[in-house]
């Protein structure tokens, strides 16, 4: 009894010790938020915030830009959010979307790391590094590109090549309708691959297209529910089940097809003779063995390489199926478009960025399926690299910063018809007319490091389809513009029938 009596008030003590425990702990961390949550004089305006949360049950994440426009309604051009513990400011409007991203004074050249990003490569490569590192791994791959765009082969005859395969492939169909979805990210995605590995897959490669889907659930989960909790709270979601997981699995094994190809390349490299990004980027680590100095090291090799890939094949894709879609919508553009191709090219002659000046319609119109498309919203979120001030609001280093880019492609007061697909916004004249508000690549030292690359790839492929094909939605089916939220914007899974023109 007594025993029994002194395990009860032992238990109660203990429970009582750890409740007083809990209490003070959660005392003493609302008490390290407040302080954190102290915004220095002139920081920008925003929603009150709760604390731990901030203002994450505000946002709506089923809607692509998480449903902020009553803020910048509310509180401006900039508008401070916390999502979690992480410090958010959206940038809206030209002027001021510019100065940030291109005034070197500002030093928004940063990029903010996720913990999910970190839990899986840390923070090397050329897409998520800062500082030092990013600056010689954005050199390095920019140069090699380039230098692999003028080599044997030019990038246009690569594409112009890959385009044909394309066509042939579609040719099958034979009018049926069907789903481009994933020939069109092979083709795309093969041009990067003969860039960085030195060789493309063929569309009926089932270990590739493995790869592809992975690619594309990775890009649709990262930026869902499960995703984001994990970056609010890691070590947590490290242990639960969810989304989390899969996008953490298909990484691993995006990884490990990269690290393979590596080793193979490893076991034929010549440095006299570099064949692709791989042999280039091993025979510059030669140049540093030995020393810590440098940032030619295997992580980076593999997170360079992969960046390259991830990055240059679900954004062009993506934008072309945009294409397929408003072309099948809009026959008397479309008609346009080939009425212009059957005047340059004719039905033979490749198309090549040789002939972009001479075909402004075309040119126009997949500039107007960019701004439509709008794949990145957001554009990719930079962060400040050291104190701040823009247009006198302070910025304290580490401040993550979001640009509307949705904002400026969609602006009234800009486009004649915002949100009709319209390719006379990019027309004068019947000339080609460049727009300011215009940034699917973003602008500044870190712009698209693929830009060129892309635009070549959106003219070759795109004049190449129309060339051969006219599109139209399936007889009986109607095709939607609705949008699957995804790290890249891209259209709902649609069929299509592909006529042949000849
Ligand atoms: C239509 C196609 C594409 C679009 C719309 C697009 C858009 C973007 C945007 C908005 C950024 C962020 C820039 C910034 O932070 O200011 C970016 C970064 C990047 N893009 Fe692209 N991109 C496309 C295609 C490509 C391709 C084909 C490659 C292949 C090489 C590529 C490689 C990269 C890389 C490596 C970065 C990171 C640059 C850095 O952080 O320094 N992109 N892209
Ligand atoms: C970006 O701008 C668009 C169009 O004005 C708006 O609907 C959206 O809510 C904005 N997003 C953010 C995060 O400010």
């Amino acid at each position: 009894m007594l025993a029994a009596l002194g395990s009860l008030a032992a238990a109660l003590w203990a429970g009582l010790h750890l409740r007083t425990l809990l209490l003070g702990t959660f005392v003493f961390l609302f008490f390290v938020d407040f302080l954190k949550r102290r915004r220095p004089k002139n920081y920008p305006p925003g929603p009150p915030r709760l604390p731990f949360f901030g203002n994450f049950f505000q946002l709506d994440f089923q809607q692509p830009s998480w449903g902020i426009q009553k803020f910048v309604n509310k509180y401006g051009n900039m508008v401070s959010m916390d999502i979690g513990l992480l410090n958010t400011i959206t940038v809206t409007g030209l002027p001021l979307i510019k100065e940030v991203l291109t005034n070197p004074d500002h030093g928004v050249v940063n990029r903010p790391l996720s913990p999910l990003r970190k839990h899986m490569f840390k923070k090397h490569g050329v897409v998520m590094s800062s500082g030092q590192e990013w600056k010689e791994q954005r050199r390095f791959a920019l140069m090699t590109l380039r230098n692999f765009g003028l080599g044997k082969k030019s990038l246009d005859e690569r594409i112009q090549e890959e385009a044909h395969y394309l066509v042939e492939a579609i040719q099958e169909e034979k009018g049926q309708p069907f789903d481009p979805h994933f020939k069109i990210n092979n083709a795309v995605s093969n041009i990067i691959c003969s860039v960085t590995f030195g060789e493309r897959f063929e569309y009926d490669d089932a270990r590739f297209q493995e790869l592809l889907k992975l690619m594309d659930e990775v890009t649709h989960l990262e930026i869902g529910f499960c995703c984001i909790l994990f970056n609010i709270f890691p070590e947590i979601m490290k242990l639960l089940p969810g989304s989390h997981q899969t996008v953490i699995k298909d990484f691993e094994k995006l990884k490990m097809f990269v690290s393979q190809m590596i080793e193979n390349h490893r076991k034929d490299f010549n440095p006299d003779e570099p064949r692709d990004f791989i042999d280039a980027y091993l025979k510059e680590m030669t140049k540093y063995a030995g020393t810590v100095s440098s940032s030619f090291d295997d992580e980076n090799l593999v997170t360079s390489t992969l960046d390259l890939f991830l990055a240059g094949t679900e954004t062009s894709s993506t934008t072309l199926r945009w294409g397929l879609l408003y072309m099948a919508l809009n026959p008397e553009i479309q008609e346009k478009v080939q009425a212009e191709i059957d005047r340059v090219l004719g039905q033979s002659q490749r198309p090549s960025t040789d002939h972009r000046d001479q075909m402004p319609y075309t040119n126009a119109v997949i500039h107007e399926v960019q701004r439509m498309g709008d794949i990145i919203p957001l554009n990719v979120a930079r962060e400040v690299a050291f104190d701040t001030t823009v247009a006198g609001y302070y910025l304290p280093k580490g401040t993550m910063i979001m640009t509307n880019l949705t904002a400026l492609h969609r602006d009234p007061k800009e486009w004649a018809t915002p949100d009709t697909f319209n390719p006379e916004h990019f027309l004068e004249n019947g000339k080609f007319k460049k727009r300011e508000s215009f940034l699917p690549f973003s602008v500044g030292k870190r712009v698209c490091l693929g830009e060129q690359l892309a635009r070549a790839e959106l003219f070759i492929f795109f004049t190449s389809f129309l060339q051969k094909f006219t599109f139209r939605p399936p007889a009986n089916e109607k095709l939607s513009l609705k949008a699957k939220i995804s790290a890249a914007i891209s259209p709902v899974s649609y069929r299509i029938c592909a006529i042949p023109r000849e």
